[in-house]
């Protein structure tokens, strides 16, 4: 069968082959028009892959998970806000709050009881990037600061000291498998979040939190600060000794950009500034490997055989955009990562050729379209390109003092929700899962399937 690029080049003489077939997206990396088309280029497929996979239309429901929609808009925010490109503001801007729920925390009771802490953290991370873009508040409703308050509140309201003397477990209720289970991705994303509120608020609250939950990970395989190790997993059961010793980006990117906030939020401090260094060396040997030129991010644990899964499909993307954050919020480590993230564009450039649409994979080492398609994959890419820009642009990290839409007391007035102010949730969420409990408990058939983890 003839190579349909071989048919186009035919073509060309009678017919307009005007459409990139199997061609590369050009992207010069230092080019902020280049990487600006190019991420619309990526964002509209994978905005149309968000659109086809609504949970009978609901908005920000995708079948089979729900915080991956979160951490989509997420990146679609930290790309609108370094390209200027707005086209899908008004869509998510919409979706990120109609899935804050009824209680405006990111844990409706549609999903409530099947839900990981590091599901919702990933919304709370939306809501934070929103804050700190400046994205545009919905007038009438909690601001997203408060928004990312309320998920930072729950989740140290979770803070187990029962086990291990800390830490937040990753499934929230007894009946959940992985209950017993705390893991670097809900710590190091609670950790990351209560950093980058710290900064945002100027709420001593929210740094002693961080450092807290620095300093419990530190006490656990989770966090090897000799080694700068991010073990994934460890347990109740071994008072957390034992370790899942599999590696991942994202769990490196959470303690990494999390300390970089700290940094910069103590205005320089020292020892903040050897852990990043200690994060940012052991992420670059780990994932950036040499036999790839040492300049294109890797998910080594299952890029090479290719069965990453569709939540690790997205993880390089949140790793470039808090690898950038870092070198604007640490400067001296600028000169380090900057090359990193050229680098990545440089190789999406060829990876994004699949189908008519440009279609990214997942091997961004690989010269030509690997064959993954889907939403995670372009998810990953357009933060790929994203955290290219944010440092081309040296994009402003903003705080309540430069973004003062976001103090609650400032906006929403009359219909205004603060943390404080919202409805105690908490009682009626637990009676409603200590029912589920007892059900589960006396082994009431039909009650199971439901209950089993699918995000
Ligand atoms: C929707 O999601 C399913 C799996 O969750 C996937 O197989 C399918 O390709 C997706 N469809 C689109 C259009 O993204
Ligand atoms: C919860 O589910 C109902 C029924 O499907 C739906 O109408 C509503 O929009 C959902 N709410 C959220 C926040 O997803
Ligand atoms: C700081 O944040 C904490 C936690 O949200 C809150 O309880 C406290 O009232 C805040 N302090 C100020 C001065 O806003
Ligand atoms: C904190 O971040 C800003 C950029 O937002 C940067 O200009 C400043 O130098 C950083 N502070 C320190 C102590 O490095």
């Amino acid at each position: 069968m003839p190579s349909l690029q071989g048919l186009c080049t035919a073509a060309l003489l009678l017919l307009q082959c005007g459409s990139p077939v199997l061609a590369d997206i050009p992207i010069q990396p230092d080019s902020i028009d280049s990487l600006r088309s190019a991420g619309m280029e990526i964002a509209d497929p994978m905005m149309k892959f968000y659109e086809q996979n609504q949970t009978e239309g609901i908005p920000g429901k995708l079948t089979g998970t729900w915080y991956v929609a979160g951490a989509m808009m997420m990146t679609w925010i930290q790309y609108w806000q370094a390209s200027g490109e707005s086209k899908y503001n008004d869509e998510i801007q919409h979706d990120l709050m109609f899935q804050a729920g009824e209680n405006y925390d990111y844990f409706s009771s549609n999903y409530s009881q099947w839900l990981g802490n590091d599901d919702q953290m990933f919304w709370g991370l939306a809501a934070i990037t929103a804050s700190e873009t400046g994205f545009a508040e919905v007038s009438g409703k909690p601001t997203w600061t408060s928004l990312a308050r309320a998920v930072f509140q729950m989740q140290v309201d979770r803070w187990d000291s029962q086990h291990c003397g800390g830490g937040i477990t990753w499934q929230i209720w007894p009946y959940q498998a992985g209950y017993t289970m705390k893991n670097a991705i809900s710590n190091g994303g609670l950790f990351e979040l209560s950093a980058r509120l710290a900064r945002f608020t100027n709420n001593e609250t929210y740094a002693e939190w961080a450092n807290k939950i620095w300093d419990w990970s530190a006490s656990t395989p989770l966090l090897n600060t000799k080694t700068w190790y991010i073990a994934d997993s460890t347990s109740n059961e071994n008072n957390c000794k034992d370790a899942g010793q599999l590696q991942w980006t994202y769990n490196y990117g959470t303690y990494l950009a999390g300390a970089a906030f700290m940094y910069n939020y103590t205005n320089g401090d020292q020892e903040w500034l050897r852990r990043v260094n200690g994060l940012l060396d052991s992420s670059i040997a780990k994932f950036y490997p040499a036999k790839f030129g040492g300049n294109v991010l890797s998910e080594v644990s299952c890029e090479g055989p290719m069965t990453c899964d569709r939540n690790q499909l997205g993880f390089k993307g949140y790793m470039s955009m808090w690898m950038a954050m870092t070198a604007i919020l640490v400067p001296s480590t600028a000169e380090k990562i900057t090359p990193l993230l050229k680098g990545n564009s440089e190789h999406l450039s060829k990876q994004c050729s699949g189908e008519a649409e440009n279609l990214c994979g997942v091997r961004w080492y690989q010269d030509t379209w690997d064959g993954t398609q889907g939403l995670e994959v372009q998810m990953a890419a357009l933060g790929g390109i994203t955290g290219n820009m944010m440092l081309l642009k040296d994009v402003q990290i903003k705080t309540i003092e430069t973004n003062p839409d976001a103090d609650e007391n400032h906006i929403n007035t009359g219909d205004s929700q603060s943390p404080d102010k919202l409805p105690p949730i908490e009682t009626g969420d637990r009676a409603g899962a200590w029912i589920l409990t007892v059900l589960l408990i006396l082994g009431i058939p039909g009650t199971v399937g439901w209950l089993i983890k699918t995000a």
